[in-house]
């Protein structure tokens, strides 16, 4: 296993499965956060049992946080190994001339969608373990709230214009990101044999229209706050 990591290719294998993973991930959390725009109480409903169901938080939530962790760590170890080796091999890089400038600074945009997860995390995940774990708090609900309280809550988040500029800026970076990340990652798996074509273009779409989508939910929530 430990030779597995050290090989070159060990390493990019290791950040395709992970960022695979991340992807089917970002489609579910879509799939979710969308109901809050057409119809709250499945929103809430929906959000509650994935908070509360004893499989989802010790089962897939432990998965989903190292998966996050070993992408950002892998993906430092990936970009610190090509920094070393372009100080010796630097002729065969020309810039723009061999490679797209998203190819070239997957290290910046992952940077920025690192700063969204702090925020991300401060905004919703923290406050939600808070409750539940430290609190013991499992009800779902708040005072002065009816039924249960995810969807005011985040209505709540999103009432604020700079957190909601900053979530729009980072969507936009992590669009950036997908757009080479998506077929880097078959690439890196070896499926793209007699495809590419086929793959370039689902994922261009699944890269601008998923961020597209998340920014929708926040601009939607900043404008209809009921
Ligand atoms: C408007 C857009 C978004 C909204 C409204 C939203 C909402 C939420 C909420 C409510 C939670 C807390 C879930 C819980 O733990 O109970 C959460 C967690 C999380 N979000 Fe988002 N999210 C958005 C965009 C994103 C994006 C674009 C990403 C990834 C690039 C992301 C990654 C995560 C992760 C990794 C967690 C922690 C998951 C967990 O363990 O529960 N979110 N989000």
């Amino acid at each position: 296993m430990g030779g597995f990591f050290k090989s070159s290719i060990g390493r990019k294998v290791a950040m395709a499965l992970s960022a695979f993973f991340l992807m089917i991930f970002l489609l579910q959390h879509f799939a979710i956060n969308i109901l809050s725009v057409f119809n709250p109480d499945v929103f809430n409903e929906v959000s509650h049992f994935m908070g509360t169901n004893p499989l989802i938080q010790y089962g897939l939530q432990p998965v989903l946080l190292f998966g996050v962790i070993f992408h950002f760590v892998m993906g430092f170890v990936l970009e610190l190994k090509n920094w070393n080796a372009r100080k010796i091999s630097y002729a065969k890089n020309k810039g723009s001339a061999n490679s797209t400038w998203m190819s070239r600074n997957m290290i910046w945009s992952g940077l920025v969608i690192l700063a969204f997860f702090i925020l991300h995390f401060i905004d919703f995940w923290f406050p939600e373990i808070n409750t539940k774990f430290i609190q013991g708090d499992w009800s779902g609900l708040h005072e002065g709230v009816d039924g249960y309280r995810y969807f005011h809550e985040l209505q709540e988040k999103f009432l604020n214009p700079v957190r909601v500029g900053a979530y729009v800026i980072a969507f936009v970076f992590l669009a950036l990101h997908l757009l080479h990340g998506f077929t880097s990652a078959f690439q890196s798996m070896g499926v793209t044999a007699g495809r590419k074509k086929t793959l370039q273009n689902i994922g261009k779409a699944y890269s601008i229209i998923l961020p597209l989508g998340f920014i929708f939910i926040a601009l939607y929530h900043h404008f209809n706050h009921h």
